[in-house]
């Protein structure tokens, strides 16, 4: 028999075309790697006041992390009993000094991790004292519980060090708000150093109710010490775009700005007077970056900080500092306005502009424009910082254990940031 035979339907799949610009971020393969985050920096986890004798939960580069109390002072354990991978945080105090897990009762010494008794085996268990958790260096400063997430085993360089030096030297009052946030921590940092966005993206924003904001700028990258700072050079407010129109961000309603000078201090025009502690930094530029991810926004009387700290994929967390460096009844002044306008409109609304656009991003693929310069030289730096980073784990995992313990020793914690206060405990 000779039938017909039916067609062969072969379905094609359409190939997507290729995107415009660069495909990947393989010129920055550490920072291609780096979806949770860099291990060897200090990282804020919470307010100091979340922290207490009941273990909590948290999770940083992907580490997971009990954190609990005792005798005032915060330790960090890895967040898993090794018996049965029963996460710590779920159990409770049962001796000073100790955590034990709430399922068979193995107790860890919180100091280094090591299990020191277990309740369900008796007081002469033979596994006792035979394993360990991992413990993590902690430091409490500006009111956050600070966790260092080694590379290796290597010991905890001085939280101080890592801290902007201005923080560090000198009494402040804080507000700020941590976050739980969608999205890649990359995206939250580059957004937060990204030139281009602000004069755009936030132009609704009730913040900015008032405050002009320029329409395009002239920017430059200058590099200073472990800092990124962009310098603008020139500033325009309102620009004709042929074909389509005249543009700005001018309204009768906002107050005027200085056109005749280009500030670096605040995006909101020249002639403000400085807070004299900002004014010494001498700063080059009104937005600086540095490792691991630390936004610094200088405005004529407050620093803007922002830390984007690693969580696992596509999850991070924002911590958003105000800091004013003003002492005595001034303080009072900052608690008022913090609690009443700026914690709503600034790290609520404005803010939430970011987290919108952090969520929604999707790149590489990706095709950038002049204003990208900010991106591209903070990609550049990452990648220089954390290859020397790299390089200094190795070669400590390399020496003779008796030097690796000497090292050990736990680092001085010092700072007049230390006692600086805080407003709002955030989510
Ligand atoms: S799982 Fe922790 S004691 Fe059994
Ligand atoms: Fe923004």
């Amino acid at each position: 028999m000779t039938g017909v035979e039916a067609p062969k339907v072969t379905q094609e799949v359409p190939e997507r075309p290729r995107a415009a610009g660069r495909q990947d971020w393989t010129a920055w393969p550490k920072y291609n790697a780096a979806g949770r985050g860099y291990r060897g920096y200090w990282y804020p986890v919470t307010w100091s006041s979340h922290i207490t004798a009941k273990p909590a939960s948290y999770t940083i580069c992907g580490e997971k992390l009990a954190l609990i109390r005792d005798g005032g002072k915060v330790y960090a354990l890895h967040d898993r009993c090794p018996h049965r991978g029963v996460p710590l945080s779920e159990g409770d105090q049962q001796f000073p000094g100790t955590v034990s897990c709430p399922y068979h009762g193995w107790t860890y010494r919180l100091t280094d991790g090591k299990l020191v008794a277990v309740i369900t085996d008796g007081p002469d268990s033979k596994i006792c004292g035979k394993l360990e958790v991992q413990t993590y260096a902690v430091e409490e400063r500006l009111g956050l519980v600070w966790v260092y997430i080694p590379v290796t085993r290597e010991p905890a360089p001085p939280l101080d060090e890592q801290l902007p030096r201005e923080l560090v030297e000198n009494d402040g009052v804080v507000g700020g708000r941590i976050q739980a946030r969608a999205g890649d921590w990359r995206f939250a940092c580059e957004n937060g150093f990204d030139e281009g966005h602000a004069k755009y993206l936030h132009r609704t924003a009730l913040w900015r109710l008032f405050k002009p904001m320029p329409t395009w700028n002239v920017t430059r990258i200058v590099p200073d010490g472990r800092w990124i700072y962009r310098v603008q050079d020139e500033v325009y407010w309102e620009a004709d775009f042929p074909e389509v129109g005249r543009w700005t961000n001018k309204r009768w309603w906002k107050k005027r700005p200085d056109e005749s000078q280009v500030s670096q201090i605040g995006n909101v025009g020249a002639g403000l007077e400085v807070n004299p502690v900002i004014a010494a930094q001498k700063f080059p530029g009104f937005a600086s970056l540095s490792m691991p991810g630390v936004l610094r926004i200088a405005y004529p009387n407050f620093i803007h900080y922002e830390f984007y700290v690693p969580v696992d994929d596509g999850r991070h967390q924002y911590v958003g500092l105000m800091v004013n460096f003003v002492s005595g009844i001034r303080k009072l002044g900052f608690y008022a306005k913090y609690l009443g306008a700026i914690r709503w409109l600034f790290h609520g609304q404005f803010s939430g502009q970011d987290a919108w656009m952090v969520e929604v991003t999707d790149a590489p693929p990706e095709k950038l424009y002049r204003p990208d310069v900010s991106l591209t030289a903070w990609r550049n730096l990452a990648e220089e910082e954390y290859a020397e980073k790299l390089t200094a784990a190795v070669d400590f995992v390399k020496q003779p254990v008796a030097k690796t313990r000497e090292r050990r020793a736990p680092a001085a914690r010092n700072g007049a940031a230390a006692s600086a206060q805080t407003v709002s405990s955030g989510e």
